[in-house]
């Protein structure tokens, strides 16, 4: 049997799933100081900054692609000809038959993040905003069952009607919020316009993702072969986005030195903090995906709600309330109550789904 890919002895999966946890609280903080902190006019352009993202991402897994992938050349181990052996075999993976796959996360999640994501973010408070994400344990369920034939027992389906249930009881707590109060923060935003784009956000997420499962457990094709694939194709609905943004209409509509510093003005620390979490988590995401799977990708971050609440409490003044505490309290309660009984993903093979 292979070995289980593991850091300093611990299985990859559990690092994985920790540092998804870790790294969800910290961008969930990192991209809400980074958008309500800054006045609309000194805004930096989020459009902007999820291309950054799909092209460091991208990098990066061609990069460990390139380092994983054998040159196929033994006898002859001459830099030039290993370099050129390995260029080679890696363009035809990244532009394989299958490459197409890859599309449909990729719009998916350009969709989510060019737009979802960021109005959210830019309309709850962020730990409201952790806690109402956790309805894409629900989405990513039942495309699970769609699409991977997943079955689920009957404990999953009350844990997942009680998340869901957790979910509304923490709106509760958003209303009283916006509607109250005094702070210039809660007055710019718009907590049903956020609740919105959270919604949409879990389909998007929850789609991209068991999408993403099925094809990198259909097929033989490197994890970061397949990163490659799906940062290529998410650069297209990146780049659209900018040119047709809002914010790019400010900007001089030849592509002239002066637009390209315009898709970053405003870019500082803080914009690029986000970035780069956001890398880290794509990253990391795609290894829990691969090396354990979306359900277990959900109690990951419902971990994360218990680290970016008590961090909301110290960094942004975020007032505790009955209904939040009780909210949080029933979300967590149905996440641990939904892995109790881990049910064995039947994968179903490409013939069965015809994708
Ligand atoms: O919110 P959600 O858990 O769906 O977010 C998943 C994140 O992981 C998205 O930002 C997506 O772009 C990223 N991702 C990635 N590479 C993958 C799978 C997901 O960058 N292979």
């Amino acid at each position: 049997a292979a070995p289980i890919p593991s850091v300093c002895g611990i299985p990859l999966k559990y690092v994985s799933l920790v540092t998804l946890a870790v790294q969800n609280s910290m961008l969930t903080i990192i991209m809400h100081y980074s958008r309500v902190s800054t006045p609309s006019s000194r805004m930096y352009s989020a459009a902007t900054a999820v291309l950054m993202n799909e092209v460091l991402k991208g990098s990066i897994s061609l990069f460990i692609a390139f380092c994983r992938i054998d040159s196929g050349c033994a006898s002859d181990s001459r830099p030039t000809r290993v370099f050129t052996n390995k260029l080679s075999k890696l363009s035809r993976d990244v532009f394989g038959a299958d490459a197409w796959k890859l599309s449909i996360p990729a719009m998916l999640y350009g969709l989510y993040q060019n737009n979802l994501q960021y109005v959210a973010a830019s309309n709850l408070p962020a730990a409201t905003f952790q806690v109402s994400y956790q309805m894409k344990i629900l989405t990513t369920a039942a495309f699970s069952v769609l699409m991977l034939r997943k079955k689920l027992t009957s404990l999953q389906w009350v844990s997942l009607l009680a998340l869901a249930i957790g979910v509304g009881i923490v709106q509760i707590q958003s209303g009283v919020a916006t509607h109250h109060g005094s702070s210039s923060e809660l007055s710019v935003m718009n907590a049903s316009k956020g609740f919105l784009a959270v919604v949409a956000a879990c389909f998007t997420s929850g789609l991209a993702g068991v999408y993403f499962e099925m094809v990198l457990k259909n097929s033989q094709a490197d994890l970061w072969v397949r990163n490659v694939q799906l940062s290529l194709f998410s650069l297209l609905p990146c780049v659209a986005h900018i040119i047709f943004s809002n914010s790019a209409s400010h900007a001089p509509s030849t592509f002239s030195a002066s637009w390209f510093s315009s898709l970053f003005s405003n870019f500082g620390l803080w914009a690029w903090a986000t970035v780069l979490v956001q890398v880290l988590g794509g990253l990391v995401t795609a290894m829990v995906i691969k090396y354990s799977d979306n359900i277990l990708k959900g109690f990951a971050t419902s971990l994360s709600i218990v680290i970016s609440f008590l961090a909301s409490v110290a960094l942004f003044d975020f007032r505790m309330t009955w209904p939040f505490i009780i909210g949080s309290a029933v979300v967590l309660n149905a996440t641990w109550m939904y892995n109790q009984h881990p049910q064995r993903v039947r994968i179903v093979t490409g013939r069965d789904l015809k994708i």
